[in-house]
């Protein structure tokens, strides 16, 4: 048998053995069901996309309800996930497909790669595992896979795109004739379940016996690590400005632009210095010898390590802020998007 065959027949039947209850978004699968669960699968774990997804599903059970919802519900609906650009392609790419496509998803290739937020790779896969079409993955679980079965090798291939057109050369040869959907979820669970990153549980892959680097005992080498970017560090300064009056309880927060980190979402002003914050309450008059310094909180980004420094400040009356935002009732929250972190310091409020 020809070794590709091989290789699909010994996936496919671990797949039958060891699969497991289906997800949410495998249930009476539709395309914008497996769009949806695929966008948020993005550089994110199956355990959290879960609640997330159904949480979202049960707002917007159609394309049509998601394209006529404003983005402050999506982003508000997406907060804590990260990534935003994802959520805000996914409304932009919703509000095209009911415009353009009367709400039906289309089922070729080439329009999909040309949505917001759609690469080759989730076209595969929104067309592969609800419809059956024939067209390679190349997640990071089916990559993780392929480096280590193929021992692909980094530096004697030379840069990352060389080594991606192989990886995807390699994904199109392995698909079998018939049932892709079920070959490239087979791919992604056994990357996902087995051939995980660290700590992988060869010793139940079906690939063991033609896996490169197993035999060679170099499962931890592969895939090589690119040379890690060094970890920024910063500290940002939030301004809570605190409006209390009666029982009402306000705090003022700013729209993030787009282009940004946490575009669309709503913070708290922010300043890359004390000094800057201080200045900022000067500009409308406030007095900045009453503030409170409140617990410092640290927040991971892709690339940078937050140290985060809130300062608040109690005012009894609204000031008129420049910048477009709001004032966010706490005993009557608006449906915004919000940062992780800054939903951790309002809930501590
Ligand atoms: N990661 C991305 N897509 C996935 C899927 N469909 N199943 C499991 N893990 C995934």
């Amino acid at each position: 048998m020809a070794q590709n065959l091989i290789f699909s027949k010994r996936i496919l039947l671990w797949y039958q053995k060891y699969r497991t209850q289906d997800l949410p978004w495998q249930l009476n699968k539709t395309m914008y069901k497996t769009w949806l669960s695929e966008i948020m699968l993005q550089q994110t774990q199956v355990k959290t996309v879960i609640f997330y997804y159904e949480r979202f599903i049960a707002r917007f059970p159609t394309i049509i309800q998601l394209a006529e919802a404003g983005l402050d519900e999506v982003l508000f609906l997406w907060s804590g996930l990260g990534y935003y650009a994802r959520a805000r392609n996914l409304h932009k790419t919703a509000r095209i497909i009911v415009q353009d496509y009367c709400g039906n998803f289309p089922k070729d290739f080439n329009v999909l790669i040309s949505f917001p937020g759609i690469g080759r790779s989730t076209a595969g896969a929104i067309l592969s595992l609800t419809l059956d079409q024939r067209h390679p993955i190349l997640d990071g679980n089916i990559k993780r896979i392929l480096t280590r079965y193929y021992a692909v090798d980094y530096y004697l291939l030379g840069n990352k795109s060389k080594i991606n057109n192989k990886l995807w050369l390699l994904s199109e040869q392995l698909l079998p004739d018939t049932g892709t959907g079920v070959f490239n979820q087979a791919m992604m669970d056994l990357g996902r379940l087995i051939c995980t990153n660290t700590c992988p549980v060869c010793k139940d892959c079906p690939l063991q016996e033609n896996c490169q680097a197993f035999l060679t005992h170099r499962v931890n080498q592969y895939p090589r690590k690119e040379p890690s970017k060094r970890l920024l560090k910063k500290t940002i300064w939030f301004l809570l400005l605190l409006l209390q009056r009666h029982k009402v309880k306000m705090i003022w927060l700013e729209k993030r632009l787009y282009q940004t980190i946490w575009g669309g979402l709503f913070c708290f002003p922010e300043f890359s210095s004390f000094n800057m914050l201080n200045v900022w309450l000067l500009n409308y008059n406030l007095n900045n010898d009453q503030y409170i310094d409140l617990s410092i909180l640290r927040h991971k980004l892709s690339n940078v390590d937050l140290e985060i420094r809130p300062v608040l400040l109690s005012i009894n009356k609204k000031i008129n802020c420049k910048q477009d935002g709001i004032w966010y009732d706490l005993t009557d929250p608006p449906i915004i998007g919000l940062p992780r972190p800054i939903s951790m310091i309002l809930q501590r409020l």
